[in-house]
């Protein structure tokens, strides 16, 4: 894929940013992420590229749009894979909490895990700890590696978690271990990027979420040479089912990066809706808006920080205007 497609796809992942931020702290996610999905949807359409959404909003008879299968872009080459989440963390922008994100990653056919929507059981860390970690070690050995890759006491590195009962143990046992711990409400997809970017005060990623989400941050955590291993965990014979609607075989094995995202050819775009640990969210200013996104390229593994400001009155009205908020013109 060329480079040029950087900016491409981050106009798409701002556009779900700016749609969806308006509904900030209303208390509808579902508002929330339509916004989001409309406005990603629209701009996919400008994007030259032949797209298939592969991990997306859900299967064609349960979303309208960005469903699993659906061909985005313009149609012309390259033919790519694409992973969508238009807004990530639909109850962080309904209550206004930090780490809202929109994110798209993108590869060659073929290359991303097609993970149904069941849970998946995930460790991540950053370049400095990779090679260091097992999902299947213990939470304490896997503290003490981190701390050793990245010289530091165990008393000195985070541990980044969901705040849900299922990770009881893992709570304990790293408050056990003596190391710190980051409890979130909601979205695993930017807490895997933050253990494996450096600066953000966070080491080290465990826990049950989205599979879906999984794939999504396994792609950033490639580009960022960091390591991810993961586990789908199906909760009850439908989710075992889904597994093998898409072709999994084997729902237990170990998956590591290159199974969950093949070959270096990817791009990963993420933009702000609120603000967060490395995005800032959207700030709307009248007649304009600012947006913080990241975009990262695999071959090259270049890093960017996009910082836009957005002439509202210029732009299309299902990006500017989402239905709650439409003004005369
Ligand atoms: P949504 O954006 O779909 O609301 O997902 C948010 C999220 O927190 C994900 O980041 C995470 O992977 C998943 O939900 C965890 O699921 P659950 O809330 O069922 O524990």
């Amino acid at each position: 894929m060329e480079r040029e497609l950087s900016l491409e796809f981050v106009r798409v992942t701002e556009a779900a940013a700016l749609a969806s931020g308006r509904l900030m702290g209303r208390g509808d996610k579902e508002a929330a992420d339509q916004a989001a999905v409309d406005a990603m949807r629209s701009v996919f359409d400008t994007v030259s590229i032949d797209g298939t959404v592969v991990i997306g909003e859900g299967e064609m008879d349960e979303a309208p749009m960005l469903y699993i299968g659906e061909r985005v872009g313009s149609g012309t080459e390259p033919c790519v894979d694409i992973a969508v989440d238009p807004l990530e963390g639909t109850n962080l922008v309904a209550k206004g909490l930090p780490n809202a994100l929109s994110v798209v990653a993108i590869a060659n056919r073929g290359c991303f895990l097609h993970a149904p929507d069941v849970y998946m059981d995930k460790i991540a860390v950053g370049p400095g700890a990779r090679g260091c970690v097992a999902l299947d070690a213990p939470v304490a050995e896997n503290l003490g590696q981190v701390a050793e890759a990245l010289k530091k006491d165990v008393a000195d590195v985070t541990a980044i978690v969901l705040d849900r009962e299922r990770h009881q143990h893992i709570i304990e046992e790293t408050r056990k271990a003596g190391a710190r711990v980051k409890l979130i409400s909601d979205g695993d997809v930017s807490a895997a990027i933050a253990a494996a970017l450096e600066n953000t005060g966070v080491d080290i990623l465990f826990g049950i979420g989205g599979a879906p989400e999984g794939v999504i941050a396994a792609a950033a955590i490639k580009i960022l040479g960091g390591e991810m291993q993961a586990r789908l965990a199906p909760e009850d014979e439908e989710d075992l089912e889904r597994i093998r609607e898409l072709g999994i075989a084997d729902h237990d094995k170990l998956l590591l990066l290159e199974d969950l995202v093949r070959g270096e050819d990817i791009f990963f775009a993420a933009t702000g809706i609120t603000d967060g640990d490395m995005l800032s969210g959207v700030r709307y200013r009248g007649r304009t808006a600012e947006t913080h996104s990241l975009i990262m390229r695999g071959i090259t593994g270049t890093i960017r920080n996009v910082y836009a400001t957005h002439t509202l009155d210029k732009k299309p009205r299902f990006i500017s205007d989402p239905p709650a908020c439409r003004r005369p013109r």
